[in-house]
């Protein structure tokens, strides 16, 4: 397969995936597919990121931290705890957790530009790992800003949560969901 095909079957072939196998990924893989994010376009070179991979542990109390959110938010409390303990088993039976944090410029321009780039890194994670077999799903949510996760996480105060991403040896593709054309919401000026 050439450059061109591989590139673009990768970026078609990427889904947001929700059901992983149970095959654990060696570290090798996720620090290979990490050193894609920081091959991202980034303006002025402030390398902005930084990841950090979740183990199961960390992934446990991270259920944990989003059940009893979720829980707070059910009027039965036996449906809360239900709800709470199968958050806390799917968050720790996820193959990987990695979280993608940006460094927070104190100059909003570059700030923006730098959450752009933590995203751009990411896509390159998103690919790569399609191109090797891999599934991915991106996931963001107020809870990620709040303290409980901040602290798990050990986020130091100038950096903050952008996303999780789940990676792993996909169990189940979803199928694509469909896009207008690019020619639909493109504008050639002369
Ligand atoms: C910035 C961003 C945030 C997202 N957050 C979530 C999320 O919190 N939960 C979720 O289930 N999916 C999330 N997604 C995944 C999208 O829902 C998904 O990309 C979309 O449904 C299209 O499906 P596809 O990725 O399979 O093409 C997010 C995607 C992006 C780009």
């Amino acid at each position: 397969m050439d450059h061109w095909q591989g590139t673009s079957t990768s970026i078609r072939e990427r889904r947001s995936v929700k059901k992983f196998t149970g095959d654990p990924l060696d570290t090798e893989t996720i620090q290979e597919l990490l050193e894609l994010a920081v091959l991202a376009p980034n303006h002025r070179m402030t390398e902005p990121w930084a990841f950090i991979v979740m183990g199961p542990e960390t992934r446990r109390a991270y259920g944990a931290i989003k059940g009893e959110s979720r829980a707070r938010r059910l009027d039965d409390p036996k449906v809360g705890t239900r709800v709470r303990d199968q958050t806390i088993a799917s968050m720790e039976g996820l193959p990987t957790m990695i979280a993608f944090l940006q460094r927070l410029d104190d100059d909003p321009t570059v700030r923006e530009e730098d959450f752009a780039t933590v995203y751009m890194g990411m896509q390159n994670v998103l690919i790569g790992a399609t191109a090797r077999g891999l599934g991915t799903h991106v996931k963001t949510g107020a809870i990620l800003d709040e303290e409980p996760v901040r602290r798990l996480l050990q986020v130091e105060e100038d950096h903050r949560v952008v996303a999780l991403v789940h990676l792993g040896v996909p169990d189940e593709l979803p199928p694509a969901r469909p896009r207008k054309p690019a020619t639909h919401c493109t504008r050639w000026l002369p």
